[in-house]
């Protein structure tokens, strides 16, 4: 069986970049974004609750789900975030076991998890925790820079998560991520190395 390293870190921290880094050293990456983004396809079970529970009016004609307006409601209404996380969570959750144990022969699989400090309790069976860092206004710029939100939203976003502060407390290891992608990379490269070692 593999060891599961969880990769977490606020928005625009750099976890997808870090995951490209372990993908690039045949690490298998199971991300919990990417499951759920592909649960939000039109006619998955996952969808069908989601109308169910939140009307059509979540939905284009086509039948795609309108993820602005969803975000909006569920920022607006906290029982509407739970309803929402109680049809997804355990869905999420069923499928990322099912990919981490497809590749239980690697020595361990990384798990992209973007609220672990939230949802530590689904996740107690993590041997190691890696945080991603940076400084806000560094988080700020890049989620301006990468997506549509204006710089109040993105901010908004950012606040709504748990703090710097929370998330360093659980690490075991910490990748700062302010300087280029290429250190990035020799640092991902180093806790390759050393957790490697740790799994013989
Ligand atoms: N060290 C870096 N140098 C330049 N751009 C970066 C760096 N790290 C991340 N980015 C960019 O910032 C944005 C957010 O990074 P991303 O990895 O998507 O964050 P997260 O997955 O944590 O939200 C992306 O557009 C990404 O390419
Ligand atoms: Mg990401």
């Amino acid at each position: 069986m593999s060891k599961l390293v969880a990769v977490t870190g606020g928005i625009g921290s750099g976890k997808t970049e870090v995951c490209k880094c372990f993908t690039a050293l045949g690490v298998p990456v199971v991300d919990l974004d990417q499951i759920a983004h592909e649960m939000s396809a039109p006619g998955s079970a996952a969808m069908h609750a989601v109308r169910a529970t939140f009307g059509d009016e979540m939905f284009e004609a086509d039948g795609r789900l309108n993820r602005a307006r969803l975000r909006e409601l569920v920022f607006a209404e906290p029982d509407a975030l739970d309803q929402l996380n109680q049809i997804m969570h355990p869905a999420i959750r069923a499928e990322a076991m099912r990919q981490i144990e497809r590749n239980s022969a690697h020595d361990y699989v990384v798990l992209a998890i973007p609220l672990l400090v939230e949802s530590r309790d689904d996740w107690h069976s993590v041997d190691h925790v890696l945080v991603v860092d940076c400084d806000e206004q560094t988080q700020l710029t890049r989620v301006v820079q990468r997506s549509q939100l204006s710089e109040t939203m993105a901010q908004a976003m950012i606040s709504a998560q748990s703090s710097r502060e929370e998330r360093l407390t659980i690490a075991d290891s910490v990748i700062t991520n302010d300087q280029t992608l290429d250190k990035l990379q020799e640092k991902v490269l180093e806790f390759h190395k050393n957790f490697s070692k740790t799994c013989q």
